[in-house]
């Protein structure tokens, strides 16, 4: 056998999969995909152009760009009220993937455990498995809104046990918490003494509260690896940007890994988050008026269909129940696919016990949404029907 272990016995990505289906069918309206449907803000794009006809053309510093880096230290300053060593605390990644992967390969030990709030993203699990750690899953429910609560995370603290992986707001439930949650997982985690990996890679799209960054909390910022970039809220996903924050023993380990195996992130990209951090605010707020409108929209038609969905607090995506269809998750998905044409990601994407339940993503504009509500109300007259879908 010539694949190591620890690879051949990795899944492979369930959302992959059911996105072969999708790839070559026309006219499919695709609710299943991670990122904003807008493009990069003009100024932002130019600002790349500019530093390639400029010739900047170079790598950077393995930590990134010094002015971004400060840069972004002031941004957390101003917007947060935290403060970090830009020299030494700050790391630029290529995205948020390539800072999770850092890591958990900087702190974890063979047989570490993991604490992973379930369903997440589907990246957490195989990147600790791949770092020789092990990953634990802590269920959550429709019940708690998908949230994890100290009681059940105090129960999963074990013998083993270092670090604690949260994400929020929520891929794939949108679910964020209120700083007074967070407030009472920061005991936990300073009872048991654990790390905690905080993806905020959503922050800027929470809409019924602040957001409170995990490092903000009284006695965290020294436990915490504080994980965020510009895919999301500036619509960069493609410039593959991020950057990682944290104690400096921490990203001086994460470096180390870093330099020898990335050395660092494009320097184009690095030069177009510059301008991001700068004059990308009033463009966030324009996506983020336009994904709450979608939120509210889709949450109400999804419960009006008998699709019960809760209140996503952030990110771009619903995770409505189907149990009432009496369907597993990827029929459900292939049915409408072929019938409707209309593409969203089985619950079973994130795990066997989400097969009562759909990822929708409504980073697709009002109109298609619309039009997608529509096919799947179709879809359920058809199924309540008993007429059988194109297979
Ligand atoms: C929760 C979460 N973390 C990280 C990522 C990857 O982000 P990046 O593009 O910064 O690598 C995604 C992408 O969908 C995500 O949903």
């Amino acid at each position: 056998m010539k694949i190591a272990k620890r690879v051949e016995q990795l899944a492979p990505s369930g959302i992959r999969a059911f996105f072969d289906l999708v790839l070559g069918m026309k006219d499919v309206i695709s609710l299943g995909v991670g990122e904003p449907d807008f493009i990069t803000p003009w100024q932002i794009r130019e600002k790349a152009i500019s530093s390639l006809e400029k010739g900047y053309t170079s790598y950077t510093s393995n930590k990134g760009m010094p002015e971004l880096r400060r840069e972004i230290n002031t941004f957390l300053g101003q917007r947060y009220g935290l403060s970090y060593d830009y020299n030494e605390e700050i790391l630029i990644t290529v995205g948020v993937s390539e800072g999770l992967d850092l890591a958990f390969r900087a702190i974890l030990n063979p047989g570490d455990k993991v604490l992973i709030h379930d369903p997440c993203y589907v990246s957490y699990a195989p990147v600790v498995t791949l770092a020789g750690g092990e990953a634990v899953m802590i269920k959550t429910d429709l019940s708690t809104g998908f949230k994890l609560t100290p009681k059940v995370i105090e129960a999963y603290c074990t013998k083993g046990v270092k670090a604690l992986m949260i994400n929020y707001p929520c891929n794939p439930t949108g679910t964020s918490y209120t700083k007074k949650e967070l407030q009472a997982i920061a005991q936990i985690v300073h009872k048991h003494d654990l790390i905690v990996i905080s993806d905020e890679v959503y922050d800027e799209l929470t809409y019924d509260f602040d957001h409170t960054p995990f490092a903000s909390l009284k006695g965290m910022k020294e436990r915490t690896i504080y994980l965020n970039g510009f895919s999301k809220a500036y619509a960069m996903t493609g410039f593959r940007l991020g950057w990682a924050a944290g104690p400096a023993e921490i990203i001086a380990g994460m470096t180390k890994i870093h330099q020898y195996t990335m050395l660092c992130a494009s320097i184009t990209a690095q030069m177009a988050a510059l301008e991001a951090l700068k004059t990308g605010f009033k463009d966030i707020a324009i996506m983020k008026r336009e994904y709450h409108r979608r939120r509210n929209y889709i949450v109400g038609a999804l419960n009006d269909l008998g699709l019960p969905c809760h209140m996503p607090q952030g990110a771009f995506y619903v995770f409505p129940s189907i149990k009432k269809t009496g369907m597993k998750s990827m029929d459900f998905a292939k049915g409408l696919l072929q019938s409707q044409k209309v593409a969203l990601v089985p619950g079973s994407a994130f795990g066997e016990n989400l097969d009562d339940f759909i990822r929708i993503s409504y980073a697709s504009s009002y109109d298609n949404l619309k039009e997608a509500i529509a096919r799947i109300k179709e879809y359920l007259k058809e199924n309540r029907h008993g007429k059988k879908t194109k297979r």
